[in-house]
Order: C-alpha cells, then sequence, then structure tokens
C-alpha cells in the first residue's frame, strides 16, 4: 500500500470520538501501510496534557487491536499533545511552530489535515483562524473534515457554511457522515450498477415501493443534552436517511468518481417531493419512548427520565416518513423510512418490495402471490437476501416463497474496514465520493425545515411508544393506508 504523507490536527484530540472511531481508525491505516515513517499527529484541546499522557490514551485506545506493545508505542510516538483554546489568536501561533517543526521532522511535503471534531460552534472560528495564523500550507494539500451536526436547519447550515468557506474551498472540505464509510451502503451501489438484472427493474414500473430502517436498541444514553435539542428528525434524517435515499434514487453516473456520483446524488435529492405544511401530518410521524413494558428489561426509564432531558420535552426519539421523488423513475414509488432509540432490536435494513405479477396462476389463487424482496442487510449484519416463489414440492402448483440469501461470516464483517477508517483513507487521497457536498447538506435541510417548523408548533401527547416496540402505532398504519406493511417485523 502506498504511503500517504500528512500532518492530523485533531481538534477535540481529548474527546471520545478521537478515542472511539479516530486513534482506531488511524493504527488500522497504520498496520496496512498507508501510514508509516512519513505521518504526524497533533491532539488538541483545552486541557493540559503532556505527549507522554496524550500517548499513553492513544495506546489505551487501540488496545484491543494491536499487534503488539511495541507496535503500539512506535505508533503512538507519532503524536503529540497540543493544549489550546480554539477562540485564542495567539494558540494558533504555537500550533504553527508545531506543525511546521513536525512538518520539517518527519518531511511530510506540507500536506495537512485538519479534523475538527468538537462542537460545531467552533467550526467558524477554527477555520478562520487557521487561514489567519497561516496554518495552511501554500504547498502539499490542506483539507478540513468536519463532524456532524452541519447547522441545525438550513440558515444555520448555511451560515456554517459561509464561515468555512471563507478559508476552505469547497473541495477542500470533507464533511463525514459515517453511514457513508459503511460497506454495505458502498455496497448499494454495486448491486445497482454492478448487475443488469437489479438496475433495469430499478424504477417504478417494477418497484411498489423501498423501505428503510434504521432501528436501534439503545436509548439516548448519557448524549441527552445534545440529544434534547436534535431529536432524530436531525439527528437521522437529514443526514444518514436522506444520503441513503439518495444512493437508492439516483441515476447511475457515468463513473464510480466523486462529481459524477455527486451530481447525481443532488439531482435526485431535488426531485424529492417538498411537502406542503398540511402534508407533513399525512407523511410523518413522530414518537418519543417512555418505560418499557417488560419488567424483566434492564432498563425501565422514558426519554423523559433520563439525563439532561427535559421532564416535559417534545423531542422525538423516533421518526417514520413516505419520500416520494418526482422524477420519470420513481414517481409515486413511496420510499418509507424509520428510525428510532429503544426499538426492539439493533439493525440497520433496506427492503425493495417489487410489484406483484399481474395474474396468480397457481392452484394457491385465492391470494395473490407474495412479492418478492430484496433486502439489503446493513448492520450488524452485513448481506443481502432475495425472496422468490417458487413451486411447493408435491402433485399440486402450489407455490411456496424462498429466499435466497447470502450473508457475511461474522468473521468477515469484523475484519471489513472501519467506516472511518474508510473515510479518513479517502480524504488522504482526495476522494469526497463518500463525503456529502455542500449541495446535498443545503437541499436536506429544506426537506426537513418544513416538517421540523410544522411539528414545532404542535404540542403532542408523549410518549406514545414502549422501549422495545418498533415504535408508535402510527408507524404501521402510515404503510398500512397505502395497502403496505413493514417488511421486517423483529
Ligand atoms: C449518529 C447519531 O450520527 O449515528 C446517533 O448521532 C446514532 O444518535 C448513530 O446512534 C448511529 O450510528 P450507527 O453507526 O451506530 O448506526
Amino acid at each position: 500500500n502506498t504511503e500517504k504523507k500528512a500532518l492530523f490536527t485533531i481538534f477535540g484530540g481529548t474527546g471520545d470520538l478521537a478515542k472511539r472511531k479516530l486513534y482506531p481508525s488511524l493504527y488500522r491505516l497504520y498496520k496496512k501501510g498507508y501510514l508509516k515513517k512519513q505521518f504526524a499527529v497533533i491532539g488538541t484541546a483545552r486541557r493540559e496534557w503532556t505527549d507522554d499522557f496524550y500517548r499513553e490514551i492513544v495506546i489505551d485506545s487501540i488496545r484491543d487491536i494491536t499487534d503488539s506493545p511495541e507496535h503500539a508505542l512506535k505508533f503512538a510516538s507519532h503524536f503529540y499533545y497540543q493544549s489550546h483554546n480554539v477562540t485564542d489568536v495567539n494558540h494558533y501561533d504555537t500550533l504553527k511552530k508545531l506543525s511546521n517543526k513536525l512538518d520539517e521532522e518527519y518531511q511530510l511535503n506540507g500536506n495537512r489535515l485538519f479534523y475538527l471534531a468538537m462542537s460545531p460552534n467552533f467550526f467558524g472560528i477554527i477555520s478562520q483562524n487557521l487561514k489567519d495564523r497561516d496554518l495552511i500550507t501554500t504547498c502539499g494539500f490542506n483539507r478540513l473534515i468536519i463532524e456532524k451536526p452541519f447547522g441545525h436547519d438550513f440558515e444555520s447550515a448555511l451560515k456554517l457554511n459561509n464561515q468555512i468557506r471563507a478559508s476552505f474551498e469547497e473541495n477542500q472540505i470533507y464533511r463525514i457522515d459515517h453511514y457513508l464509510g459503511k460497506e454495505m451502503v458502498q455496497n448499494i451501489s454495486a448491486v445497482r450498477f454492478g448487475n443488469y438484472i437489479i438496475e433495469s427493474m430499478w424504477n417504478s414500473r417494477y418497484i411498489d415501493n423501498i423501505q428503510i430502517t434504521l432501528s436501534e436498541s439503545l436509548g439516548v444514553e448519557e448524549r441527552g443534552g445534545y440529544y434534547d435539542t436534535s431529536g432524530a428528525l436531525r439527528d437521522m434524517l437529514q443526514n444518514h436517511i436522506l444520503q441513503i435515499i439518495s444512493l437508492l434514487a439516483m441515476e447511475p453516473p457515468t463513473r464510480l468518481e466523486d462529481k459524477e456520483i455527486r451530481t447525481e446524488k443532488i439531482k435526485a435529492l431535488r426531485a424529492v417531493r417538498l411537502f406542503e405544511p398540511n402534508e407533513v401530518t399525512g407523511h410523518m410521524v413522530r414518537g418519543q419512548y417512555g418505560p418499557s413494558l417488560d419488567d424483566s428489561s434492564e432498563n425501565l426509564n422514558g426519554y423523559r427520565e433520563e439525563i439532561n432531558v427535559a421532564p416535559d420535552s417534545q423531542t422525538e426519539t423516533f421518526v417514520a416518513g413516505k419520500i416520494l421523488i418526482d422524477n420519470f423513475r420513481w414517481m409515486d414509488v413511496p420510499f418509507y423510512f424509520r428510525t428510532g432509540k429503544r426499538l426492539a432490536k439493533k439493525g440497520t435494513q433496506i427492503d425493495i418490495e417489487f410489484k406483484n405479477v399481474p395474474l396468480n396462476l397457481f392452484d394457491n389463487n385465492d391470494e395473490p402471490l407474495p412479492a418478492n424482496i430484496l433486502t439489503i442487510y446493513i448492520q450488524p449484519t452485513e448481506g443481502f437476501s432475495l425472496e422468490l416463489n417458487t413451486k411447493k414440492i408435491g402433485l399440486g402448483l402450489e407455490t411456496e416463497t424462498l429466499k435466497l440469501e447470502h450473508k457475511h461470516s461474522a468473521e468477515t464483517t469484523a475484519n471489513s474496514p472501519e467506516a472511518y477508517e474508510k473515510l479518513i483513507l479517502d480524504c488522504l487521497n482526495g476522494d469526497s465520493t463518500n463525503f456529502t457536498h455542500w449541495d446535498e447538506v443545503a437541499t436536506s435541510w429544506k426537506f426537513v425545515d418544513v416538517i421540523r417548523e410544522h411539528w414545532d408548533n404542535e404540542t403532542v401527547n408523549f410518549p406514545n411508544y414502549a422501549s422495545g416496540s418498533m415504535g408508535p402505532t402510527a408507524s404501521e398504519q402510515l404503510l398500512i393506508t397505502d395497502g403496505f406493511k413493514w417488511h421486517w417485523c423483529p
């Protein structure tokens, strides 16, 4: 593997994301030889840490995946800590000195990757100071990776984008949506564009509806403070779900390259029908978890009892909806989605329901044949299945539904690259295919804002689903009204 040379500066270097995802991902790239000798990492945060202490933290974060203690030590020797207050301009001078020193020491050719893993309130000020205080090099590449949330509505996202764009060009900005780094989300394009039998039927003539479920069994845990100001709509629909929909709905790109794919994704997102305020209720369902009904469950409290959550919170922890895409390919094909916390089971999957044959010719013809379903299992199981109607063994001509299934083995799944690992490598390669462009962010917020505004003007009777269920009954009703039902019922 070709060695990538870069200086990583991580803002929020003491944080949870850095420890859980970034350091392990950098280590995996190190193990695979993408990072070798010519790289260095500066971790910054407010608190005062020494390099030694920081390196211990790094080693601790990769404990489960290290080859040997010596290897971990060698990796960690590339890490440096710099206490940094993002609002203090002088601190950027110190950071610049250290950056230049490491650049020379490790011969990094001016390649810099700035990772903003902290509150978005600071994204603007950091990017401005990086430019004003000359941390951006003139040789080499300068790339900015930004974590979510990117604004909380269109206006705030636009403001944030303008702030960042004052210092970085769009092609230097890498907005993370970690779902785009998931193996099976990337597989959507492979299964569509690698198989004519699939792609030729991938339209409203053959597909009845598409169902996307992102189900989580955990509650908000210790993230109540953030979550109570966000809710499932902003936390999951604006980014992950609309991104998945754009990949499912887009036209085939001419090449699998960032510009081409992006153009098609944006076109698909622009075709998503915006609701009028009076259409929100008919198309969208929201929910909030209450205590579980099952006494044996470990955690019985409802959302309103969680830490840092208002006792009368109106925040939704569940959202389901029906999205329509007004273009030639998808006219009148509902894209249903649902996502929520404290649901019956953790699992993300996409079910594509094909249209029925026009006539049931078989002995069991008192009912229509079951629909063919193609399922893409995204996580924790990874794989595909296809349900087909076949002849039942016997003298007559009755049918039964068979499920052809391939699920990656637990070992394959465990060894497949982590989303963050892939995304960091993409960024090092200057490949922004699996990051979200500003136009995608803007279009998604415009869709979400209509719903949010409508919901914010109405009080709801929460909680309306029990922990451990699959959400409020209105989510079932959403499909029943159209003559469908959720295919996945854990
Ligand atoms: C994050 C949300 O973006 O995605 C979390 O903020 C959510 O609330 C998480 O739990 C889900 O990601 P994954 O990879 O566990 O499905």
